[in-house]
């Protein structure tokens, strides 16, 4: 299938490992440009140094100032057709005991810095009458993750908030949906691991053996399937999905 999207512009954000590096990868396949941002961008230059159509950006989503600078930059240039809204996961914890210092600052970089990022990049899309906006969530916000309360809670604003303004641009033209992964393979998951491990004192592999047993595919997710789903609905041919959830989880999520 021709994704119709070649010469196309993107911003991705969270993209100097993990995910948001694979779905950068799947869209410089597809030739779009993509402009790739984390804090380090070093690390983007290592894994695409010399690759054509990439761009290295360092920019903070906890710092407002550094993503309206991010934003500045790209309007100046006309903007980008493809907005991939990815961000670092918070710490993992219970929801009894989350302070609330830290739930404002996690909102801040996970939800509110990529609200208003969008905002700032959608009046290009509307006046072009194309756009794709693409939000990273988590499988959490259908099945609520034990012992990661901050985030199951704000990534379930994320999807309320992703919702609301697909209804408000289709009519424009511009797609707004969320994928959601459930255990793919980065350095996120085995952090995430390790943590329960020393939470519950067994070892690592053995908290790897019970959470495959719960994916019914029987192994973890590697980054490049989920950046397919995510190039998919970035692409032309997902001009009539607008507005929905996307799971990538291997069946782990056990309700329809
Ligand atoms: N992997 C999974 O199975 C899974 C499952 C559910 C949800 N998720 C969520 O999906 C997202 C991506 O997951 P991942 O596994 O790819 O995570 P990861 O391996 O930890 O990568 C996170 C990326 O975000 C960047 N980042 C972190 N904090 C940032 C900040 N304040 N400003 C700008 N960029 C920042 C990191 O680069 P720098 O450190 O250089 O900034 C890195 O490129 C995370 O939010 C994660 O919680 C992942």
């Amino acid at each position: 299938m021709d994704l119709g999207i070649t010469g196309r512009r993107a911003l991705v954000m969270g993209a100097s490992r993990g995910l948001g590096r694979a779905i950068a990868e799947g869209l410089l396949a597809e030739g779009v440009a993509v402009t790739a941002v984390a804090r380090n961008a070093e690390a983007i230059e290592a894994w695409g140094g010399g690759i054509a159509g990439l761009t290295a950006v360092s920019a903070d989503l906890s710092d407002v100032a550094t993503i309206d600078a991010l934003a500045d930059r790209l309007l100046a240039d006309g903007g980008v057709d493809i907005l991939v809204n990815n961000s670092g996961g918070p710490p993992p914890g219970p929801a009894a005991s989350v302070a609330r210092g830290i739930w404002l600052a996690q909102f801040e970089t996970m939800a509110a810095n990529l609200f208003h990022l969008t905002g700032r990049l959608l009046p290009p899309m509307r006046e072009r009458r194309w756009g794709r906006v693409v939000t990273v969530a988590s499988s959490g916000v259908e099945q609520p993750i034990a012992n990661l309360a901050l985030s199951n809670g704000i990534r379930a604003a994320v999807v309320g908030w992703s919702k609301t303004l697909a209804g408000e641009v289709a009519g424009d033209g511009v797609t707004v949906n969320v994928v959601l992964p459930g255990r793919i393979e980065t350095t996120r998951l085995a952090e995430l691991d390790a943590a329960n491990a020393t939470r519950s004192g067994t070892s690592v592999e053995a908290v790897q053996k019970a959470s495959i047993a719960a994916i019914p595919a029987g192994r973890y997710g590697q980054p490049a399937e989920f950046a397919a789903a995510v190039v998919f609905l970035a692409s032309q041919q997902a001009s009539y999905v607008t507005g929905t959830k996307l799971r990538v989880d291997g069946g782990a999520t056990r309700a329809i």
